[in-house]
Formats: C-alpha cells, structure tokens, sequence
C-alpha cells in the first residue's frame, strides 16, 4: 500500500463543498507529503494557503474545515492545524503496527499493480561497438537497467533494448585499417584488441588532420552500406568478437536485455523512412540533402546526405516506426548522455509530425562522470578509462575494504565479497546522484562504511543477517511466524514508519525516472535501522514479544534493503 497515496485520496475527497475546482483538487493533493520534521508529524497537508485564495476563505479557518472533513480513519485520527493553516498527520500506532505484519506477509514489499500498467521501452546502454566499453558507457547502462528494473517492479511491461552503434562511421574506419594496417598474429591472439588499436591508429590519424583518411574511411563505410560484398564479409567476422566482448561486461555487471537490435538492423528501412517524410510533406531537398526543417531550430534534422548516406536521426526514425509497431508502447526512455539533448529535441519533434505523438517519448538524460580534477575522468597517461579495467580495480579496492572489516572470512569467500561489493559500490555511485549532474568518481567516497554508498547499505544488509545467525533463525522463519510488531519505542516506530514506505518510493522513482529517489529511501531506511540496532537490544530485549516483534522489524528492513538494492542492479551479502 501506499500511504501517501491513500492520504492524499482522502484529502482530495475532503475538499470544501462547491468551492474547490478539480484543479484545486489536484494541487491540494499534490501538497500532501512526508512531514519534514517529525514534530510535524508523519504527513503533512500543505495546500490551504494555496485553496484560501480559490475560495476565499481564510487558511486557518479552511483548515480547521478540511480537518473536520476528511476521514483518515484507519491511518490516522484527525488531522492537527498548525501555524497559518498546515495540517498535521500522525499515523496511528495500530495502523503501522498492522501494516507492518501485512507487510511481514507479503512477499510482493507492499506493492500493488499500477492504475495505469504501461508498455515501456527502455533504449539504454547502446555503445557504439568495435571500440571497448570505457567509463562513459557505464552511466547509461546502470541507470537504464535500475530504471527498467524499477518500472518492472511497479507492474509496467518493460522492453529493454540495446541500441548497438554497429553501422556507424567507426566501422570504415576499421576496415580501413584492417585492408592497410592489420597485425594478424594479435588479430588472432585477442580480435577485439586488435579491432581497437586499429580504430585507435585511424581514429589519431584522423584527429591530427588527415583529410585524406577520413575520406577514405567514409569510403569504407558508404561502401558497407551499400553492400560491397568484402566489406559486408569482414562485418560479419568482426561482429561476433565485438559483441562477445560486450557480451562479457553486461554478465559481470547483471545487465540483461530483451532484444539487442543495433543500428544496422534497420539500414533496409532507412530509404522507405525518407520517402514516406517527404511524401508527407516533412522533409524537403536543401543542397542536396534530405532534410527536415524545425522553426526555431537553426540546424535541421539531416535524413539523407547529400552523398546518399542515411544518418543517426534516419535509424533512429525507424527505431520509432518499428518500435510503435512491435510493442505499441505508451513510452520510450532513452537513457543518454545530456550531450544529445539537441538530437532528441529534434528527433521528438519530427516524430510528432509524423504520426507518433501518442507516444511519450523521453530523453533520459545524465552528467559526465569527472575525475578527481573535476574534468571527464582519464586514466593518468590521459586516455579514457576502459570499463573492464574499472571492474577489476573495483574489486581490488572492495576486497580492502573486506579483508579490514572481515579479517576471519575466508580469502575465497573475501574475494567473492568484494566482487560484489565493488559492483555495488560503482553502481551505487552513479545511481545517487540526481542523474543530470555531472559527479566525481572517488573510490575512497564510494566504499565508505558509513555515508551514502552501496558498501553502507551492504553492510546494515550483513548486520540483520548476523543478528539471524546468532539468534538462530532466519528472515523466512520469523516470516512464516508473523509475531506481532510492537511500535511503542519510539525508534521501533521510526523504523517501521519507514518499512512502509518502499512503494512511495517506487512511485516518485516512476514518475521523475530518478533511481536516486531509491537510494535515498535506502540510505533513510539503513540509518533508521542503524539507530535501531544501538538503541534497541533484538536478542536481549525484555520480553520474547519484544524480541519476536524487533526480530521481524530486522526482517523486515533485510527483505526491504535487499529488494531496493535489487532494484538498483545491486546484490546483498550476508557477511562482509
Ligand atoms: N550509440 C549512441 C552513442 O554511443 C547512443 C545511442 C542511443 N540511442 C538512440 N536510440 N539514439 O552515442
């Protein structure tokens, strides 16, 4: 159940007689919210300043109306005014109490199908391939898969979809390189690290102003295009080594995907696209090219070059067309770096126009990840760092934090730790920070035991499941057994109030596309149970129903934290 939900449902019915529009309505829900300040209350009611002035009544008076309207009952008594006209809500201790053992039942954490259930595509991940994965993958890949994994759990149909760049202008560069520069033996030895220095070897010459070259290498790829039997052949061998190597990064992270339709999958469409946008009047000659033009948009939207050639913008038109008739979606997230927000804009627009504007189509948009000098992370010889290399030293820096804190763990059962703990701390890392800021990548920040990272919550994860082992029970056991909660104890009421809230949570989440809204609902929730574990003895407490009832809030914040981790792509251990 969601709480907030439900109280602003009852608020809403609340609104005085005649004198609230439907808009009033809306906004007077909107301000119901958790209470700032627990000497507000749990909720608090905001909206009378806001619904005075529609109604012209006075606020405290409207308030102390509203307050004897609505009925909170079972949730709560009625509502306190406070200050200029707040009202002030305390959840009843029966309610939580009761809530709580509901919850203790429920293997679904208090979630309840969507009113609205969507079909949402998620095109997340999409790295142009042929080049190693390197750290500007990893936003997009760990935000768009906690995203498609959050929407999952809210009861949306999701599709993931990795957009692979496998068509694009790095290709002609590698066959460039491979018809004039190839290193057989190291082809052999290790294909992908081979296809990469290649493209490095161009991609520099290039850079340093070798007009001819890229001339070339735009050769290399018109002609793929266009079906040169050679250059089609050498695609076809390069491929699988590219996607095996990618392949490879998406196991070590857990990123899954429903289908990996890469740009070349729609190259047989691209001409039909122009065609039918200039049939329909969208797109026009200008200089040779096919283009469409947008007011107020200086550059337009290129879906033919003058030289034949169909663009980024192309296939991803066609994306739209075959994405709208194979899943009929109601909303498509593209988790991609803020940098193409242009593109998208544009890209949006013309898909309007063209007939997709039932759809809601949305930039997912982040930062860049920094280094310690605040400028795009490199690697100290100053090249981009390789993502594979990022796990590895992931690991080793997590497997230091674990040998500290878990000396007597034995160094295989260390190493396992510490994989984990590595990939949750990276991906922790990234998935708190509000996803349009850029932030710095500090190993030493995001392995702290305390603080807002991953190897925190791990560890208030591990600290429930040690008080299992030595109580000699486990989360199930104290499940099958439902004792009843006792939330008389402050600090017990502080924690349950929380337990309750994981689907609130999950909503926002849906609804601002933030996986940081989970993790901060799990860095309040591991510091409630923090306070919790110093301040109210589980084994020792002074009665067994104190203890069954402490022994299933431990339960209940284990169950929570590992689900909500699991929700961020991020596994739990039991000991660390
Ligand atoms: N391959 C692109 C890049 O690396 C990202 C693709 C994003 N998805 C899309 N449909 N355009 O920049």
């Amino acid at each position: 159940m969601n709480v907030l939900d439900q109280l602003k449902g009852r608020f809403g019915n609340a609104m005085p007689e005649g004198a609230a529009t439907a808009a009033d309505r809306a906004a007077f829900e909107k301000a119901v919210r958790p209470a700032g300040d627990p000497k507000f209350g749990d909720y608090q009611a905001n909206g009378c300043m806001a619904l005075a002035k529609s109604t012209g009544k006075k606020p405290r008076d409207l308030a102390a109306e509203i307050a004897s309207a609505v009925d909170l009952a079972p949730i709560a008594g009625p509502p306190e005014v406070a200050g200029p006209g707040f009202l002030n809500v305390r959840l009843n201790d029966a309610f939580i109490a009761g809530a709580l053992g509901d919850l203790l039942a429920d293997g679904r954490h208090g979630l309840v199908p969507p009113r609205q259930a969507r079909t949402v595509v998620v095109d997340f991940s999409s790295p142009n391939v042929a080049k190693p994965m390197h750290v500007g993958h990893l936003r997009s890949t760990v935000i768009g898969d906690s995203l498609a994994r959050i929407l999952a759990a809210a009861g949306h149909t999701v599709v993931r979809d990795n957009h692979l760049g496998d068509w694009g202008s790095q290709f002609g560069m590698i066959l460039w390189g491979w018809k004039n520069a190839r290193d057989e033996a190291n082809y052999t030895e290790d294909p992908v690290g081979e296809l990469a220095r290649l493209y490095r070897l161009v991609n520099d010459r290039i850079d340093a102003g070798d007009a001819a070259l890229k001339e070339a290498t735009r050769q290399e790829t018109a002609k793929l295009h266009a079906g040169d039997p050679e250059n089609r052949a050498l695609w076809n061998q390069f491929m699988p080594h590219c996607l095996g190597a990618l392949q490879a990064i998406y196991d070590r992270m857990g990123v899954k995907f429903d289908v990996q339709l890469g740009e070349s999958f729609y190259d047989n469409q691209l001409a039909a696209v122009v065609e039918d946008l200039e049939k329909k009047g969208l797109a026009v000659e200008s200089e040779g090219a096919i283009v469409v033009f947008v007011e107020g948009v200086e550059a337009p939207f290129i879906v033919r070059k003058s030289d034949g050639a169909f663009t980024y913008a192309t296939t991803d038109l066609a994306t739209i067309q075959y994405r709208a008739a194979t899943w009929k979606p109601d909303q498509v997230l593209y988790v991609v770096d803020a940098r193409q927000g242009d593109h998208f804009k544009l890209l949006f627009e013309i898909a309007r126009r063209w007939g997709y504007d039932a759809i809601n189509l949305e930039h997912v948009a982040f930062g860049t990840i920094l280094g310690n000098d605040r400028r795009p992370f490199k690697t100290r010889k100053g090249d981009v760092v390789g993502l594979e290399s990022l796990l590895d030293e992931a690991t080793a820096e997590a497997l230091k934090v674990v040998q500290e804190n878990s000396p007597d763990l034995d160094p295989e059962e260390q190493r396992r730790v510490a994989v984990i703990v590595g990939m949750g701390a990276i991906k922790y890392a990234d998935l708190c920070q509000n996803r349009i800021s850029d932030y710095v990548f500090d190993w030493s920040k995001m392995m702290a035991m305390n603080g807002n990272t991953g190897t925190y919550l791990q560890y208030a994860y591990a600290r429930t499941q040690s008080i299992f082992r030595k109580g000699g029970t486990t989360a199930e056991a104290i499940r099958a057994v439902r004792p009843a909660i006792l939330v008389d104890h402050p600090v017990e009421r502080a924690i349950g109030l929380k337990l309750l809230r994981l689907p609130e949570a999950i909503d926002l989440a849906v609804a601002e596309l933030k996986p940081n809204i989970i993790t901060d609902y799990l860095f309040d929730l591991a510091q409630a149970f923090s306070t919790f574990f110093e301040e109210c003895p589980v084994l020792r407490a002074e009665s067994p129903e104190r203890r069954d009832s402490r022994l299933a809030l431990c339960a209940l914040t284990g169950f929570t934290l590992k689900f909500g981790a699991g929700l961020l792509g991020i596994d739990m251990v039991d000991r660390m």
